[in-house]
């Protein structure tokens, strides 16, 4: 019996444990290299929460403490925020494939692909973090990813718009300033890491604007006002500079939209 990668999607989503949802990854993507497909007139499952570990505690954004990249504490700090962001897209990239029904095949491809990178990216850092002494879950963190899931859980458009291209899209703009400072540090290892995963994250965003343009062309509306409107709406919040222009070109970002983003990041000072 063919396996349905829609639901082994939802299964990573679920699943509650570190090792059980990276695995639960690694069937998933076992499945996709074997060829099973997906069962797109399935509608997807309203999931409000993921299955989640017991640690980290999630906090508010204001709650989380700053800490000194000069010591060893404070550089744990950063590389467990990150690696929560990179847990957290998994779920993202799992939800798009289990919720979305009635997309093209490429779609479940492309975003079982990132589910994939992104456990790599968690594994990359949860080394990172053994190596000196800590583990993901030390730290408490933020929920800001999976809130934004729920706000655009009705649309595939809100979606791609608002989670790929608006906060996978700061990752791109912050992450050169996160290499510089480890630099700083001498810590080689985790500077590495930071440059694979910026790499592998313009393709993430870029991902997320095939599939904008694509909801836009079949809903016949315009992207680069459709999606500055969305931004307008929810997100104009999240837009800070300074850009990563280059990045954001190769992911897809029109001069249009990086004017827009500049104006609307202006308004909202
Ligand atoms: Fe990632
Ligand atoms: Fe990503």
């Amino acid at each position: 019996m063919a396996t349905d990668l829609r639901r082994l999607a939802r299964d990573v989503l679920m699943a509650d444990t570190i090792d059980s949802k990276l695995a639960a990854v690694d069937v998933l993507a076992a499945a996709a290299e074997a060829g099973c497909g997906s069962d797109v007139s399935v509608p997807g499952t309203d999931v409000t929460r993921p299955g989640r570990p017991d640690k980290p505690q999630l906090v508010p954004p204001k709650a989380l403490p700053k800490r000194s990249l000069l010591q060893t504490e404070g550089r744990a700090a950063l590389l467990h925020a990150i690696a929560h962001i990179e847990f957290n897209a998994i779920d993202l990239a799992c939800d798009a494939v289990q919720r979305f029904a009635e997309m093209p095949d490429g779609f479940y491809m492309d975003w079982i692909s990132v589910a994939v990178d992104e456990a790599r990216h968690f594994r990359l850092l949860q080394e990172q973090l053994a190596g000196i002494g800590y583990a993901y879950g030390d730290f408490a963190a933020h929920d800001g990813l999976w809130e934004m899931a729920l706000r655009t859980r009705h649309d595939c458009l809100a979606r791609m718009a608002l989670v790929p291209r608006l906060l996978e899209a700061r990752g791109l703009d912050v992450t050169p300033g996160m290499i510089a400072k480890l630099d700083q540090t001498g810590d080689t290892a985790s500077v590495e890491v930071l440059e694979i995963i910026l790499r592998e994250e313009v393709a993430h965003v870029a991902i997320g604007t095939h599939w904008f343009n694509f909801c836009c062309r079949e809903r016949n509306c315009d992207p680069e006002s459709t999606f500055l409107d969305l931004l307008k709406d929810v997100g104009r919040g999240a837009l800070r500079g300074p850009y990563n222009d280059d990045a954001r070109r190769l992911a897809g970002f029109t001069s249009g939209e990086m004017r827009g983003i500049r104006v609307l990041a202006n308004d909202a000072v």
